[in-house]
């Protein structure tokens, strides 16, 4: 996990690998933490699966404050308030403690999800976003595969599979479109860390660049202990 030098209380010195996956709604993100997640246990890695909102006992609940309910349940400002609550949570419970173990954690979403889907989504409240972020979590997973698509087919996906969760569903293709090239403006800014997947093809054909990735970051994370040694 990346550290800046404000870490809010939560560094860790944890020698795991931090993974996330972002991505609009219905990208394909969930069916490719899982196959990730599958691939790495069959190579012999210790892997925690989970996601965001949620991912500990607490964030569960506070997922399903934030995810089910009228659309205008919540102001943008409490909805960020309540994502960061749920994701400090998340990391205290579940993902500092899975990192301290040597395990890889995949998360299904993390801050990056907050920057756009509250920084953008209504007004500019990137800054709000930023700020409570540096100051609550402070940290960013090694690396984020962003799993790039185009928003019609996702929208199509995502409510192909409709239930309660439905807060965020109703955004439309304009929004969508938006957090897409939002979430590429990030992946231009930090090549390092976020990594474009083309979305658009089979969950195999996907599933192996994700992989490749994956392996890449494990490497280093071996060569990097084996120079601390
Ligand atoms: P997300 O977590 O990004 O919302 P999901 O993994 O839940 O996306 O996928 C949304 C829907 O699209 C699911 O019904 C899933 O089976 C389907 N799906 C996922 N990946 C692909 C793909 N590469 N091609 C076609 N359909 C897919
Ligand atoms: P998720 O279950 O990943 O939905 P999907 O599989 O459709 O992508 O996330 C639920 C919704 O929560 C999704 O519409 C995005 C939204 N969300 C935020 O608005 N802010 C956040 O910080 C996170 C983590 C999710």
């Amino acid at each position: 996990m990346s550290q800046p030098p404000e870490d809010g209380g939560i560094a860790t010195s944890g020698s795991g690998l931090f993974l996330s996956f972002e991505g609009i709604d219905g990208s394909g993100k969930s069916t490719q933490a899982r196959l990730l997640a599958d691939a790495l246990r069959q190579e012999g890695h210790a892997v925690v699966l989970t996601r965001e909102p949620g991912g500990s006992p607490g964030a569960e609940e506070i997922r399903a404050l934030v995810l089910q309910g009228d659309p205008d349940r919540w102001s943008a400002e409490t909805e960020i308030l309540l994502f960061t609550a749920a994701r400090r949570d998340h990391l205290e419970r579940t993902i500092r403690p899975a990192l301290n173990r040597g395990a890889v954690v995949i998360c299904d979403r993390f801050a990056d999800s907050t920057r756009m889907y509250q920084g953008l989504s209504r007004g500019d409240l990137r800054e709000v976003v930023d700020q409570l972020h540096d100051l609550m979590i402070g940290v960013e997973p090694d690396v984020t595969l962003l799993i790039d698509m185009d928003p019609e087919i996702g929208l199509a996906r995502a409510k192909s599979r409709r239930g309660i969760e439905e807060r965020f569903e109703d955004f439309g293709a304009d929004l969508q479109r938006k957090m897409r090239a939002g979430f590429l403006d990030l992946a231009r800014d930090d090549p390092s860390r976020v990594r474009v997947i083309d979305g658009a093809r089979e969950p195999e054909i996907v599933a192996s660049d994700v992989l490749a990735v994956a392996r890449s970051a494990l490497r280093k994370r071996t060569g990097a202990r084996s120079v601390e040694k």
